[in-house]
């Protein structure tokens, strides 16, 4: 596929060590015009969108909150008045509301609705604002950004693992509402070493390492997955012409488990 001249929308792609803004230098890099939407790490997604522009092609800032459908549709415009049209969404927005599996009465309707309304809802938005540029693109796709807990229902919470769920059902379902002209897939990365864990592990980098030694001793390669591999995931997804309603999980080996002889 050729890259050059394409348009690719990226949600929740500001941060500077996200999976988005990973996925928005590989792009870029090819030769593709990037949109980078934040909520509000608008100075890193200032850097990361001149990082972009480096690289010679158009690339654009475009702040909001993509679980309001006013702001969808106007990402929808901002992205047809300057380009006239969409190749690739990749939808890297994401949150969680931590709160421990067996204390039931500590996640309420209400956290539950905001962790739904970020992971699920707002890529459904973003589709339905999308829906008339992707089908006038000849190689048009959306790229959602899951995680392994939609698979094993182990995370940070409830909501969380749920919600991921429902983003890899969206993601089918959207694959066969939009077909044949857009291609939907879905990339399940396990923990990845990201700007994601910045606030959580704030002031806590010992814990941090601790945690990264952990996950590296989980899977068969011994290593962190880092942004860039999941970048490198979502790009071979986005030039591959017959892969749609994929669910691709991305753990390095993790769900196979280590043999005890090893
Ligand atoms: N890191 C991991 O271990 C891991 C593992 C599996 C799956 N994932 C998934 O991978 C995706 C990307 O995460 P990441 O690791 O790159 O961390 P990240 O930088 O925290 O990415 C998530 C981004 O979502 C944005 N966001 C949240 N709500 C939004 C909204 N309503 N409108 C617009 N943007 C919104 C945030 O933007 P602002 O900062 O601008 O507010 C944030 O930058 C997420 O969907 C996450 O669930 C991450």
């Amino acid at each position: 596929m050729i890259l050059k001249g394409m348009v690719s929308v990226l949600t929740g792609a500001g941060r500077i060590n996200s999976i988005g803004a990973a996925t928005a230098r590989i792009l870029a890099k090819n030769g593709s015009h990037v949109v980078i939407n934040c909520l509000n790490s608008r100075l890193q997604a200032e850097q990361v969108v001149s990082e972009c522009a480096s690289h010679g092609v158009s690339s654009e800032l475009f702040v909001g909150d993509i679980t309001d459908v006013d702001v969808c549709k106007s990402l929808a415009t901002f992205v047809k008045d300057k380009f006239g049209k969409v190749d690739t969404i990749v939808n890297c927005v994401g949150s969680t509301h931590p709160a421990p599996y067996e204390k039931l009465e500590l996640l309420t309707a209400s956290d539950f609705m905001k962790v739904f309304s970020s992971n699920v809802i707002g890529p459904y938005l973003i589709a339905q604002a999308f829906q008339p540029l992707l089908k006038a693109s000849k190689i048009a796709s959306i790229t959602n950004v899951s995680s392994t807990a939609a698979l094993t229902g182990i995370s940070s919470s409830i909501a969380y693992a749920t919600a991921k769920g429902a983003e890899n059902s969206l993601t089918l379902a959207l694959a066969q509402a939009l077909s044949p002209e857009v291609r939907v897939n879905v990339v399940c990365p396990s923990f990845v070493d990201s700007s994601w864990w910045e606030i959580p592990f704030k002031d806590k980098q010992e814990k941090y390492e601790a945690l990264l030694q952990t996950m590296k001793e989980k899977n068969l390669l011994n290593r962190v997955i880092k942004p860039e591999d999941v970048a490198l995931a979502i790009f071979s997804v986005i030039q591959n012409p017959v892969m749609t309603g994929e669910i691709i999980r991305l753990d390095a080996g993790a769900h196979i488990g280590k043999s005890n002889s090893r």
